[in-house]
């Protein structure tokens, strides 16, 4: 099979050096992020005064960030022009402060351009840097306090968001928490004078699993010490303020719309907050949603749209101080990129410019493969690292990586030379190599998420060791019936694979001969009438993990179970509270420890300010067999998933940070989003002007 070795390319420092298996170390683990690979996020402003008549909007975009990196979440300083801003650099992610955000498109290229100068334009600001998440910076007037979300403390229980306010002072960094324990607060503004901060928060009962809609209240409480903490306005999210009284916030309707609305925000003499007023400012018939605004540009709101016609999420102006009797909308971001997705815009303080980010580059093309050096918790014992791929697997000599690409199965060395070569290229999913029998990948063929009875057969992909164009690759079919037989792994000692099938009507587990198939003998290692899958089978022989919702069957729930290969000993290792999805477990080298997915830390930012992800709380773990010791290993708020573990030690210092310059971009808006799906009928369109009553 031809290499399409002009394709992808494994970009490294240098030669990449395996070091054995060594005590103290447990090796590697490598996960999957759902399209996070092609985010090349930049952060651009626009002047908003001659918006409506600019001949070439698109000469008066500036760059404000350095084109390198993965930048988002930007927000303009109260009192200078300096730009804060998310962005994810080696491996992990801070909030940084660019000093110059210029304010004309050559002031930021002298700026961006300067590489001398460059790494220290911009620089982390937090000097507590756990690993965590951090988002939706702002600061205090004054400029001393940073106002942020960060997930660096657990929730006390399982399924919980770990986002929280923390606010840091920033010369002494002296940091404290404004949320109260065991509660989440989403996307914080700090309001124009300082005193008070509002955020989204699903409130004391936690999150519920919702991803599209996600419930939240608009709380306030005071920016200083997180007291009086108070429900502003039920069903809200994405605060921003527009002055001491007026805060804007999104809210999806029950025909599915999201809306900009507007609260009248009073404070009694007792020191009462609560909302006077709330109106819709935006009709129905589009969706408009994280709003922006500032003291600097009264009757001025920003929002990102979707709207009918179009496939892109767009930034719009809203005039709601016109005496019109409509709102009037301007265009910001269609006139200049047409076809890319905006996001989460921001207005200075002066009102002269709007912000927002959206990809740099505008390829859908082919991607450079990426392995990403993640900070990892205990880099003492393993190192971490995200690939552009699904399912990755490494081989048992550490060599070679496999991965699916749904479709299509690649395999690529780990020293980075021979590029990626797709040695299947139907749909395959996951991936798991022989132990004895060199080049020898298992694998299922067919649709994943699918029926018991789809046809999906386990097969083993035979690779000759060499690796050059001529090499020979057969497939072997292991399982006879078609009955959906997918999730293979096979025992160390090379002689069994395990796998699910769902032959009998309900997935379960089943235990087949390694190099003759079901024709070699089988037999059934599970059985009841529910679905264990994504079976993995320890190092040691001793066990086998899988996921299953036998606890709950048919209830989306999964949890991790071990069983010896023999039948007994079955037991739960980790269950991420009543409803919760845990999976894709995978041992480690000493069979003590599991890597798997879940949504134990449920979502850490509203999903809706994010590009797709169909499950945003996926997240990266280890347990300790015993159920003992969860530990998270990823802070982020896409979907993570698929880890494996491998005992190579891959050194973070010999893979180069990669993708970010390409400015690639290929990824899908929320499909919750697409204008079909949302109805018109009987809705009222007539809408309201923010804080004129009649
Ligand atoms: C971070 O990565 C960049 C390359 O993207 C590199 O120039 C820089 O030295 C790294 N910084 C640290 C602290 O490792
Ligand atoms: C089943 O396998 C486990 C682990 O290898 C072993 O400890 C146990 O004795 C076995 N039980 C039976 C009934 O064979």
């Amino acid at each position: 099979m031809a290499r399409r070795a002009a394709l992808l390319l494994l970009l490294l420092a240098g030669p990449l050096l395996l070091a054995a298996p060594a005590l103290g170390t447990s090796g590697t683990i490598v996960f999957t992020t759902l399209g996070r690979s092609r985010y090349a996020f930049d952060i651009f402003a626009l002047p908003v005064a001659p918006l409506a008549t600019a001949a070439s909007p698109s000469a008066a975009e500036v760059r404000l960030t350095d084109g390198a990196s993965v930048n988002y979440n930007g927000q303009f300083a109260p009192s200078s022009d300096s730009l804060l801003f998310v962005s994810e650099r080696n491996g992990t992610l801070n909030i940084y402060s660019s000093p110059a955000a210029a304010s004309s498109r050559r002031a930021a290229l002298e700026f961006l351009d300067d590489s001398a100068a460059a790494p220290a334009a911009a620089k982390p600001l937090l000097p507590w840097d756990p690993i965590a998440l951090k988002d939706r910076p702002s600061l205090t007037p004054d400029g001393a306090h940073l106002v942020y979300i960060s997930t660096a403390a657990p929730a006390a229980s399982p399924r919980r968001s770990w986002a929280a306010v923390y606010a840091t002072h920033l010369s002494s960094g002296s940091t404290r928490r404004l949320t109260p324990p065991d509660v989440a607060d989403f996307s914080p503004a700090v309001s124009p004078s300082g005193e008070w901060t509002a955020a989204a928060s699903p409130g004391p009962g936690g999150w519920a699993g919702e991803v599209e809609d996600l419930h939240t209240d608009i709380y306030v409480f005071r920016t200083s010490d997180g007291s009086r903490r108070t429900v502003l306005v039920r069903n809200g999210g994405w605060p921003c303020w527009a002055d001491e009284s007026t805060l804007f916030f999104h809210r999806r309707d029950s025909h599915g719309w999201y809306g900009v609305y507007c609260a009248m925000v009073s404070v009694t003499g007792a020191g009462e907050v609560s909302a006077t007023s709330v109106e819709r400012i935006t009709p129905p018939g589009f969706h408009a949603f994280t709003p922006a605004a500032s003291p600097g540009a009264p009757g001025l709101v920003a929002v990102a749209t979707r709207r009918a016609g179009s496939d892109y999420r767009h930034i719009e102006l809203i005039d709601v101080s016109s005496n019109n009797a409509a709102a009037v909308y301007m265009e910001v971001t269609r006139p200049v990129a047409p076809h890319g997705h905006h996001f989460n815009p921001f207005i200075s303080r002066d009102g002269a410019r709007v912000g927002y980010h959206r990809c740099r580059g505008t390829g859908n093309g082919d991607a450079p493969l990426l392995l990403e050096s993640i900070k990892s918790p205990a880099p003492d014992a393993f190192s971490l690292f995200r690939i552009d791929g699904s399912f990755p697997s490494f081989s048992h000599d550490g060599k070679r990586i496999a991965f699916v690409g749904l479709p299509g199965l690649f395999v690529v060395n780990s020293d980075g030379s021979g590029g990626r070569r797709q040695i299947f290229s139907g749909n395959a999913f996951p991936t798991a190599w022989d132990w004895k029998r060199k080049g020898v990948i298992y694998t299922s063929i067919g649709p994943e998420f699918s029926s018991e009875s789809t046809k999906v057969d386990v097969v083993a992909v035979s690779l000759d060791d060499d690796d050059d164009d001529s090499s020979h690759v057969s497939i072997k079919r292991l399982t006879i019936g078609g009955d959906n037989n997918a999730f293979p792994s096979p025992s160390p000692d090379g002689k069994w694979v395990v796998f699910r099938s769902g032959r009998s009507g309900h997935k379960n587990l089943y235990i087949m001969d390694a190099e003759d198939g079901e024709a070699g003998g089988i037999r059934q290692l599970t059985e009841g009438p529910w679905s264990d899958t994504m079976c993995n089978w320890s190092p040691d022989g001793e066990w086998i993990a899988f996921a299953s919702d036998r606890h709950a069957p048919g209830s989306g729930s999964f949890a991790i179970y071990m069983v010896h290969p023999n039948g007994t000993g079955l037991r739960r290792v980790v269950h991420s509270g009543g409803a919760g999805r845990t999976n894709h477990p995978w041992f480690s080298p000493d069979s003590k420890t599991i890597v798997f997915t879940s949504d134990y830390a449920a979502v850490s930012a509203e999903p809706v300010s994010n590009p797709h992800h169909y499950q945003p709380y996926g997240e990266i773990f280890t347990v300790n067999i015993d159920g003992t010791g969860i530990r998270r290993l990823t802070h982020n708020s896409f979907e993570d998933g698929t880890p494996s573990w491998t005992p190579y030690y891959l050194k973070p210092k010999d893979v180069a940070e990669t993708l970010q310059a390409s400015g690639m971009c290929a990824f899908q808006d929320c499909h919750w989003l697409n204008i079909q799906q949302a109805k018109t009928d009987g809705l009222n369109l007539n809408m309201m002007m923010c804080g004129k009553h009649g």
